[in-house]
């Protein structure tokens, strides 16, 4: 890995400072000495943050790291995420303060104060107990982005279960496969969501799930966009039939939990065909979610905070559902497409309900972007305070425009990296530092983060290497879902001597310290900030009669990021044709879902290997891109 001088060259990078009333009032005034302060003694900085939260008994141990890398935190502490996240607000004057806004694409609109979320939360978790649902439980969570969604999974931390949601955009297959990991025995879906003016039916995708995956005894279903949908006998009950028996109770006990009890199970990808089961756990990721929302978006009680994400995915998870509710923060959440009907319609939303926080991806920005300037600027969008990006790097273009076109100068971005594995903001500005655009600066104060090269030396200024987290934080993944070798494997044998966590990123620091992400370095593609494996898509072509083999690789966009590319040897026999590439592509959005369909295939008689067999990918990539292939001595087509 040698030195770059390209034009993401860290050197030349412009700096932004947030305005002195920004900065001035921040929680977090001087990062630099927190930074030391949580470095000298990272268990008593958690320690301190764990103690604003309720537990109902105190943790013994704050890190046990005697099985690493399985870590432990708050061992000992009994705790559960809905004590802190709704239980504890009842009982102050936050009962009445607005938890959801929430309007759904045709314009339908609901808002939740705390008690009336902690109620619908109550009566859904006495439906689930009722059902036989228990203690570690898994409980499959299919739904667009409407309330009871996050009453779902709100209702499954409550009585113990373990939830496990799978993106609204998933198709059969995908959801097969998880449930089956899962082995969950219970499902809530919907009959539709919204999206862009049409009904995708989620029911109907849940049924064909479920035929592949019997497991599932009982599916919910939650009314939303009213077309007839096929209710099993048995098996399938509504959602509003259930919460109006006198079992659905809005009294409802709230099951005391083991810090490291698990809280839920997210699949993501990874370089085999196999999703991952992250696992999340109660006592420290209630501890890292909170404080990083608090410092990070520096949470007010008079905020509206939106972060535009869904809920199916780990940014959801910790900043839509778990965090702003800890801090009794007033969040938004908006069902549908940003364009829909006109591009105006999130800047119409920010200036009709005050968002001061909007947090949200480069390929969203990009996206809006593309309309002009004139849409925002025909929208008051002058209550926002900050705003957020994550899920890929943000191209220094797009940051500038968001800057000034959105937050008028004003606002600092909080470009935040993190994964679904670290379960908060890893490296991350707060609104007192100062940005350059395309580096999410810092790491946040307790994480010990590096670029290093492959002995595990720290790379100078400039030079590309791994990122690895160098201590563990309470928010770390515990485990992949019955798969512990998997985990060992895949995030802790690279260092494993220095005892270091590999988080798959490629990056660079810069003289500053400031981190510069490259992107991933496994076989992980982000298409418009959904992360995708290549070997996910592969097996669902493969899964086709007509495919004898199959090769995917990422190609970049201006919009989207990435967008898929595929290439397939056809079976011995089989013409391939116009016709048959559509029915592929068609066959990839059935078994796994729309965001994975290859925007390019290609029916081809070879594919780039190496002598042992091999597919270079590399190689396809330079293809596509018109680019040198470089080294190919090992290239065997
Ligand atoms: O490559 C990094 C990229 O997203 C990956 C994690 O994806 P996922 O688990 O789906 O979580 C996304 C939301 C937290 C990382 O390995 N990534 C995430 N945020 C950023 C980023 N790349 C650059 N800058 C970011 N701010």
């Amino acid at each position: 890995m040698t030195p770059t001088e390209d034009s993401f060259a860290p050197s030349t990078a412009e700096w932004y400072y947030p305005s002195e009333d920004i900065s001035r009032q921040a929680y977090v005034t001087d990062y630099d000495a927190l930074y030391k302060e949580s470095m000298e003694d990272i268990e008593g900085f958690w320690a301190r943050q764990a103690e604003s939260l309720e537990w109902y008994q105190r943790w013994d141990k704050v890190l046990d790291r005697s099985e690493a890398p399985f870590f432990k935190w708050f061992v000992g502490g009994k705790t559960n995420i809905v004590l802190n996240a709704l239980d504890r607000h009842v009982k102050t004057w936050r009962r009445n303060k607005m938890a959801l806004i929430w309007e759904g694409e045709p314009g339908d609109k609901q808002t939740f104060s705390y008690w009336r979320l902690w109620q619908e939360v109550n009566k859904f978790g006495n439906v689930l107990r009722g059902m036989g649902v228990k203690k570690g439980d898994r409980v499959t969570i299919y739904m667009g982005r409407t309330p009871e969604l996050i009453i779902a999974m709100l209702a499954c931390a409550k009585i113990g279960a373990v939830h496990s949601v799978i993106y609204g955009g998933f198709s059969e297959n995908a959801i097969a496969d998880r449930i089956e990991d899962a082995q969950s025995r219970v499902m809530v879906t919907s009959d539709g969501a919204w999206l862009r003016g049409n009904i995708v039916e989620l029911k109907k995708i849940a049924d064909e799930a479920v035929k592949r995956s019997p497991i599932v005894e009982t599916v919910i279903v939650v009314k939303r966009t009213g077309q007839p949908v096929n209710m099993q006998h048995g098996r399938d009950y509504w959602y509003h039939d259930l919460m109006a028996l006198p079992i659905a109770s809005p009294k409802c006990e709230t099951e005391v939990m083991d810090a490291e009890d698990p809280l839920f199970i997210l699949y993501t990808s990874g370089t085999t065909g196999k999703p991952k089961g992250i696992l999340h756990t109660h006592g420290g990721y209630q501890v890292y979610t909170s404080t990083t929302l608090k410092y990070v978006f520096d949470i007010r009680d008079e905020d509206r905070y939106w972060c535009a994400a869904d809920p199916g995915w780990i940014t959801g998870h910790s900043y839509i559902v778990y965090a702003p509710l800890i801090l009794g923060a007033t969040g938004f959440m908006y069902e549908g497409a940003p364009t829909q009907p006109y591009p105006n319609r999130w800047w119409k939303m920010v200036e009709e309900y005050g968002i001061t926080i909007l947090y949200t991806a480069p390929t969203a920005i990009r996206g809006l972007m593309r309309f002009g300037d004139a849409w925002p600027n025909r929208h008051d969008l002058s209550s926002l305070r900050l705003l957020g990006s994550v899920g890929e790097p943000i191209n220094p273009e797009a940051w500038r425009w968001y800057h000034k076109v959105i937050g008028k100068e004003r606002s600092p971005i909080m470009d935040t990296w993190w994964q679904t594995e670290t379960g908060g903001f890893m490296i991350t500005p707060m609104p007192s530092v100062g940005l350059k655009p395309g580096s999410a600066t810092r790491p946040f104060p307790g994480i010990d983060a590096d670029v290093v090269d492959e002995e595990g030396n720290s790379c100078p200024p400039g030079v590309e290497g791994k990122l690895v987290i160098k201590q563990p934080w309470p928010s770390m993944l515990r485990t992949i879902y019955r798969d512990p070798e998997r985990f060992k494997q895949q995030y802790w044998s690279t260092y494993a001597q220095q005892g270091w966590y590999l988080a798959g990123d490629a990056a660079r620091k810069d003289k500053d310290g400031y981190f510069w992400i490259i992107g991933r370095m496994d076989e992980v593609i982000k298409v418009s900030g959904y992360r995708l494996g290549t070997a996910e898509i592969e097996s669902g072509l493969v899964s086709h009669p007509a495919v004898a083999e199959a090769a995917v690789i990422g190609v970049p966009d201006e919009v989207r990021g990435n967008v898929v590319y595929a290439y397939c040897i056809l079976k011995a026999g089989v013409q391939g044709s116009e016709e048959l590439v559509d029915k592929l592509k068609e066959h990839v959005r059935h078994e796994i879902g729309p965001i994975a369909v290859p925007t390019k295939l290609e029916i081809v008689a070879s594919l780039p290997k190496t002598k042992s067999g091999k597919i270079m990918r590399r190689v396809l990539k330079a293809r596509a891109m018109g680019l040198p292939e470089g080294d190919t001595s090992t290239l065997e087509e």
